[in-house]
């Protein structure tokens, strides 16, 4: 058989991501009072093969949860997405990466068309060049897209009642505030047709916090190592061994927040600027938000979607939900 080729789209140029503006965004980040770095910064090479490994954790329970979730109840998922979607809908795939949690769903759901969205332009390249061989009657559209900033994509993408494919709780990764704007741009971007999404529950902390904070030290060198890409997009001169790593529940939010606390009183210079940091003083690098089932509904009710189902392991510690109407 021959195989289709992935076409690809970059929307890079309309994102904020010229050099100029990353050094001012972190620049203006190191200067805030507290300090903070966007989480997006953790996803350099280093940083995405870092979180690769955090995925294989035996602490990081979502990625498996989520996968078991899919498994246990893949039949019952596929159903209820099925009656929202026409025959041939277009998949669009929200921070697709490799891609393999969508492809782990294409035999099942036999889509039309798959639209993997990523802001790492040339890792889904290579991703979707691998994906093709793999299926290669399904036609394929790579699209280069920092999502977070704001939802569309070209003209024509998708066509008509999609579904929108939102798996690994990075919806966590917003505050409310942007997550229920971005579920309002998914559900515009499904045309009618449906939403899947994968959100990480409240738990007892002493499980949450492990998860961030894990015993082999991976995750410590995956926000340490968001230093080193700072040092690189900014010039700055931060030595990642004056810095800790610091994982914490932050129960009036509902948030693990992950921190990088200043292990000594140290100055940290780059070409336009400079930071005094107390020790014990730190940079707030992620938070990652815990939802209870009943107020992760009501956040997909508010944002448009009125006929919320959901899927949880027996722990409920994870939670698959499909969003139509
Ligand atoms: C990508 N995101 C869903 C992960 C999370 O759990 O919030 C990022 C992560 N940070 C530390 N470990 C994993």
């Amino acid at each position: 058989m021959t195989s289709l080729s992935p076409r690809f789209l970059s929307l890079a140029a309309a994102g904020p991501e010229t050099p100029a503006d990353c050094a001012a965004e972190l620049a203006a980040g190191l200067q805030a009072q507290p300090a903070q770095v966007a989480p997006k910064y953790f996803y350099d090479a280093l940083g995405s093969a870092l979180f690769t490994a955090i995925t294989e954790l035996p602490e990081y329970y979502p990625t498996r949860t989520e996968a078991a979730i899919l498994q246990a109840h893949g039949g019952e998922i596929a159903a209820a997405l099925q009656a929202a979607l026409p025959v041939g809908f277009d998949f669009v795939d929200l921070g697709a990466g490799d891609g393999a949690k969508a492809a782990a769903l294409f035999e099942r759901l036999a889509p039309g068309r798959y639209i993997a969205v990523d802001i790492s332009e040339g890792y889904l390249r290579q991703a979707l060049q691998a994906l093709q061989r793999r299926f290669p009657a399904l036609p394929m559209v790579g699209v280069g897209l920092d999502f977070a900033a704001r939802l569309a994509l070209p003209e024509g993408l998708p066509a008509g009642p999609a579904l929108v494919f939102y798996p690994g709780s990075s919806i966590g990764n917003f505050a409310p505030p942007e997550a229920l704007r971005l579920l309002r741009q998914a559900r515009a971007l499904a045309g009618g047709g449906a939403l899947l999404i994968g959100a990480d529950l409240v738990k007892p902390v002493a499980v949450l916090e492990a998860a961030y904070d894990d015993a082999l030290g991976v995750t410590a060198a995956f926000n340490r190592n968001l230093l080193s890409h700072v040092n690189r997009r900014l010039g700055s001169d931060f030595a990642l061994a004056d810095w800790s790593h610091v994982a914490l529940f932050n129960a009036a939010e509902s948030r693990i927040e992950m921190h990088l606390q200043a292990r000594r009183a140290l100055t940290v210079r780059w070409p336009a600027g400079e930071r005094r940091f107390k020790a014990g003083e730190r940079i707030h690098t992620e938070s990652s938000y815990k939802w209870t089932p009943p107020a992760f509904e009501a956040l997909l009710r508010e944002a448009g979607w009125p006929e919320v189902r959901r899927w949880c392991d027996p722990r409920e510690w994870f939670g698959v939900f499909v969003a139509t109407g």
